[in-house]
């Protein structure tokens, strides 16, 4: 695991985009898998600034709210596209998300896993962690093989979540996530995590026992994982050698 320490926001996305960079010079083709939440976005914003032919890119989401109309500006196909496909210009036909308003969500979750596999995987993946280490929308009690499904969210993440919300009552409880099982599939895995409040979650989930009850300790199980933490995310982690300033990377 190689475990990266930056001062802030913008260099996280700095050096988040320089990884994702060089996998898009590496491959035109390549399949990106697009986390929403705070943390990725300043690896968007400094991934514009590469300028990158990415015509043909793929990126697939995460995961997706069930329940809210298409459209729906916090939904995450509408901040995918705004923070993702328009700002990098990517073709919109070469970007999915789960079909959260789909009639039949658990049919949408099957077929979205069976996308991700018939584009050849994902080659790099980019997550967050919730405070109480849910990756993707897998939350504690997660089946550490579990594929893309629909799930029910815990209060602590609609409350986290209602930050976008006009009311914590406007957060869907349901939702379609790429289960701890497909992302392990990714070859390659990038965590951006900001803020002290990570910093208790972000050690446990790195140093503790792998566990349902900590999804995001399932990295562990991953052989390419880059985590990339602002000092504030970095502060319990046992070791201070990674630590490098954004100048240098
Ligand atoms: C987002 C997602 C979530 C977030 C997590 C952290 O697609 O699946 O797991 O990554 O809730 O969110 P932020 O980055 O806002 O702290």
């Amino acid at each position: 695991m190689e475990f990266f320490v930056v001062q802030d926001a913008e260099a996280a996305g700095a050096v988040g985009a320089g990884l994702l960079a060089a996998v898009i010079r590496s491959n035109q083709d390549a399949v990106l898998g697009v986390a929403t939440g705070g943390s990725p976005l300043p690896v968007y914003r400094a991934l514009a600034g590469y300028g990158l032919e990415m015509s043909r890119v793929r990126c697939f989401a995460l995961d997706e709210y069930v329940g809210l109309p298409a459209g729906h500006p916090e939904s995450y196909a509408e901040v995918v596209r705004r923070e993702v496909t328009e700002r990098l210009s990517l073709d919109p036909a070469n970007v999915f998300v789960p079909d959260g308003s789909a009639a039949d969500p658990e049919r949408a979750a099957n077929d979205y896993e069976a996308a991700i596999a018939a584009h050849g995987g994902i080659d790099i993946q980019l997550l967050g962690i919730g405070h109480n280490g849910h990756l993707a929308f897998n939350e504690p009690g997660s089946s550490l093989e579990s594929r893309t499904r629909v799930e029910d969210l815990t209060e602590r993440t609609r409350q986290a979540n209602s930050r976008y919300f006009d009311s914590p009552a406007d957060v869907p409880g349901r939702c379609i996530t790429q289960g701890l099982g497909t992302i392990l599939e990714a070859r390659q895995l990038l965590m951006v995590v900001r803020g002290a409040d990570k910093a208790e979650i972000l050690h446990r989930a790195l140093t503790g026992p792998v566990t349902p009850d900590c999804p995001a300790s399932v990295l562990q199980r991953h052989p390419h994982v880059t985590v990339i933490a602002d000092e504030g995310a970095a502060a319990l982690m046992p070791c201070t050698a990674t630590r490098v300033a954004a100048a240098s990377v």
